[in-house]
């Protein structure tokens, strides 16, 4: 029983003009795979990883298009290649390096094209290793990934998040102009492998970089650009990582940290501005080239709740809205809280999966869409009802509306809030719901009354109880209204 019923109404323009095109990139809602765990996630072009696969295949029907994937982070900066390894991935490689910990063979390059068709990758190469085995590895790995990713690349990265060098890779005093000197360094040598080894491959060669950890870094991109002149003639892709805050960071919590919409909007806010200052310096557009709830690998009981599911789709909405920030690639490392799924031992969905799968389907199509905020009235907490329009051509087509007032289940009761939004008068609309008992549950998750879970290998299946595409209708006045309980979300297309 609803504990009680309170009403807002979302206003926002019916139609924008159509020139007003924001540009994003297909396949807004991508993935950063940690790439020493890569060979688990995808397994191999032989032998595929089935569960992930299906996960993947739903995030690229409901957008429309395939994703990007980038191979990366801090595992990059520390993978050593080892000749000898019969394994992927080891945790020594004497042979190679008696100091490393993180060793690649050659059939880690297998895992290259094991996801479904289509999927467009990036590899991260190792910068941070600047000593005989780094070098080493460059050369040996230049021409296996450049084989293995022909036909299926989207950009190149060399190094990972270099403001976190200082002094721990690198001296305290680690400067721009140094890592600017040793990233130029790194791709000339790159370039020549891969002159020597895919020269076909040379004649359009794309740089995401320079990956650092966050808007506040202590390296900042203007600066680096401007040092490296030149050198970042062929950077595509300004990348700026980012977290909502850390894992075991004091004052973290799910209402305030992650089921916030002005939280959201005030780490957002930050890439904004700071695309602003690094335009002047650059033509490359800016993603976000890995990212996720709180770093350290999330927290368990916040990033692995349904709740993180709410957050997931609230910032990626968000984030299109702003027209500046072109793609996110939320970051899976396997074991890790804030995984979307687990793809091995157990292979397991987990809550965040199901906050993609919905904000995927606002998305849709994210190329040809202009994603705009709806100014919510009075009645309405800016921190927790958060509302966005979709728009094709001009023409709104899609709305969301997030409820982020957290219920936890076993409490008392729910409450809900009807929105009522502005749409054509008499137009038809289709509901998807994103719903759980409860903002801190692990199970029972549903996007439009569907599971997508490990006993179907990750396919869809229908869940008793739950509805599947919702019918609203509009009034003469254009006036659509839609009940979302709380710790709940919908996603409104037009029919
Ligand atoms: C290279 O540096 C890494 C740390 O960055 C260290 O673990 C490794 O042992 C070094 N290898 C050599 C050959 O110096
Ligand atoms: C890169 O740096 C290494 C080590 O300082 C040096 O030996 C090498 O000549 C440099 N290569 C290029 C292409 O600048
Ligand atoms: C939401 O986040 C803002 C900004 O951090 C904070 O001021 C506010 O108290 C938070 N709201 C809730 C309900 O926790
Ligand atoms: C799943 O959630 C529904 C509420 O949406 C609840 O009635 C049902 O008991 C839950 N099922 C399980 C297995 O927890
Ligand atoms: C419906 O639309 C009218 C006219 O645009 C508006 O004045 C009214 O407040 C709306 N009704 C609701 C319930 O929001």
């Amino acid at each position: 029983m609803a504990k009680y019923t309170a009403t807002a109404l979302l206003m926002l323009p019916t139609a924008l003009a159509a020139s007003q095109a924001s540009g994003l990139f297909s396949s807004y809602v991508s993935l950063s795979i940690e790439l020493i765990g890569f060979p688990q996630w995808a397994g191999t072009r032989d032998s595929r990883n089935e569960f992930s696969n299906n996960l993947i295949d739903n995030l690229v029907k409901a957008q429309g298009s395939p994703l990007v994937v980038r191979v990366g982070g801090n595992s990059a900066d520390r993978a050593i290649f080892d000749a000898s390894l019969t394994t992927p991935t080891a945790s020594s490689c004497k042979n190679a390096d008696p100091g490393a910990w993180q060793c690649i063979g050659t059939s880690f390059f297998d895992s290259y094209g094991a996801f479904p068709e289509g999927t467009r990758y990036s590899h991260n190469f190792n910068l941070a290793t600047w000593n005989s085995s780094g070098f080493n590895t460059l050369e040996a790995t230049v021409p296996l990934a450049c084989k293995a990713l022909r036909g299926q690349l989207e950009y190149f990265e060399v190094g990972n998040e270099p403001d976190l060098y200082i002094g721990s890779r690198r001296a305290q005093d680690y400067s721009v102009a140094q890592y600017v000197s040793e990233w130029s360094n790194t791709t000339s040598r790159f370039e020549e492998y891969l002159h020597e080894a895919c020269p076909d491959m040379t004649g359009n060669i794309k740089y995401m970089f320079p990956s650092v950890s966050s808007p506040g870094s202590r390296l900042r991109v203007p600066g680096i650009f401007n040092a490296a002149g030149d050198a970042a003639k062929r950077v595509t892709q300004v990348s700026v990582h980012n977290y909502m805050g850390g894992a075991t960071q004091p004052g973290v919590t799910l209402q305030a940290t992650l089921m916030n919409h002005t939280a959201v909007v005030s780490s957002i806010g930050k890439h904004v501005a700071y695309a602003q200052s690094i335009a002047e310096y650059t033509p490359a557009d800016y993603v976000i080239g890995e990212h996720n709830s709180l770093y350290g690998g999330g927290a368990a009981g916040l990033s692995d709740v349904f709740g993180a599911a709410l957050w997931g789709m609230e910032f990626s909405l968000y984030a299109a809205s702003t027209g500046v920030i072109k793609r996110l690639h939320f970051h899976q490392s396997v074991g890790s809280p804030y995984a979307a799924w687990s793809p091995v031992a157990p292979v397991q969905t987990k809550p965040p999966y199901y906050g993609k799968l919905a904000a995927g389907t606002f998305l849709a199509g994210s190329d040809k869409i202009q994603v705009k905020t709806l100014s919510l009235g009075s009645d309405t907490d800016k921190d927790v009802d958060s509302g966005y329009g979709a728009y094709i051509n001009g023409e709104l087509r899609r709305v969301a509306a997030l409820n982020l007032r957290e219920f936890d289940s076993g409490s008392q009761s729910r409450g809900t809030k009807k929105y009522t939004v502005k749409v054509s008068p008499r137009s038809s609309w289709v509901v998807k719901r994103l719903t759980a008992p409860g903002a801190r549950d692990q199970t029972n998750i549903t996007f439009n009354g569907f599971a997508y879970e490990a006993a179907s290998i990750g396919k869809p299946v229908k869940v008793a109880g739950r509805t599947t595409d919702e019918r609203v209708k509009a009034d003469g006045k254009g006036n659509v209204s839609v009940t979302v309980a709380d710790s709940e979300a919908v996603v409104m297309i037009r029919a």
